[in-house]
């Protein structure tokens, strides 16, 4: 049935948004390919130790993770802004025009993490890729997309990588969208000796509402 739901009725029901193969052209992934390599050599090391999940006052939960980042040049800020992608997460979303307000390149090497999290209140929709083939699924919880975080953070009781959890794929050079502010998900430590490079980018509906 998922294949006849519109984007909207797909976000309502599973906090997912696909992103067609051919939205974006294939020399702007050469470039970012290019870019990643660049910027990997001056990476800085993200490694958040606070034990635990940490709710926080916009509804995100912060915990542990290790890998390294990079806000990116010219051409993750050309993919960020790219119109397909507005128009995905506006479609999805339901927003009338969205904003991409962070977006970096991750670099996992062997033994880095992500422990379970909601992502920062502001992510309307956050979406990810990879740019290494064969990436390991993230894992998420979406029964417990509607739960209010202080609910999340007492059912997960501290657990790093949950019980109960679902694959989520994440495709080489192909975004996918996630509702990662309601949605709790997570990396298990890297075993892929080769290490992985991802793409994140996170869209907010800046308009003032009434
Ligand atoms: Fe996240």
């Amino acid at each position: 049935m998922t294949g006849e739901m519109t984007p909207r009725q797909r976000w309502l029901a599973e906090g997912r948004a696909d992103v067609p193969a051919a939205a974006v052209e294939a020399g702007l992934w050469e470039e970012i390919a290019a870019e990643a390599e660049r910027c990997e050599k001056v990476a800085v090391v993200r490694h958040n130790r606070r034990p635990g999940l940490l709710v926080m006052r916009d509804g995100s939960i912060t915990s542990p993770q290790r890998c390294r980042v990079h806000p990116g040049g010219q051409a993750l800020n050309a993919l960020a802004r790219h119109k397909a992608l507005a128009d995905i997460a506006a479609g999805a979303t339901g927003a009338m025009r969205m904003t991409p307000i962070r977006y970096g390149y991750k670099f996992y090497a062997p033994g880095d993490f992500m422990h379970v999290h909601r992502d920062d209140g502001k992510c309307d929709i956050t979406f990810s890729c990879g740019l290494t083939p064969d990436l390991g699924p993230m894992r998420w919880l979406p029964r417990m997309r509607h739960l209010p975080t202080a609910d999340v953070a007492a059912q997960l009781d501290g657990a790093p990588y949950p019980d109960g959890g679902e694959d989520f794929p994440i495709l080489a050079r192909r975004l996918s969208g996630f509702d990662g502010r309601r949605i709790p998900h997570w990396r298990t430590p890297l075993d892929n000796p080769s290490g992985e490079v991802l793409i994140t980018i996170c869209f907010s509906d800046l308009s003032v509402k009434p």
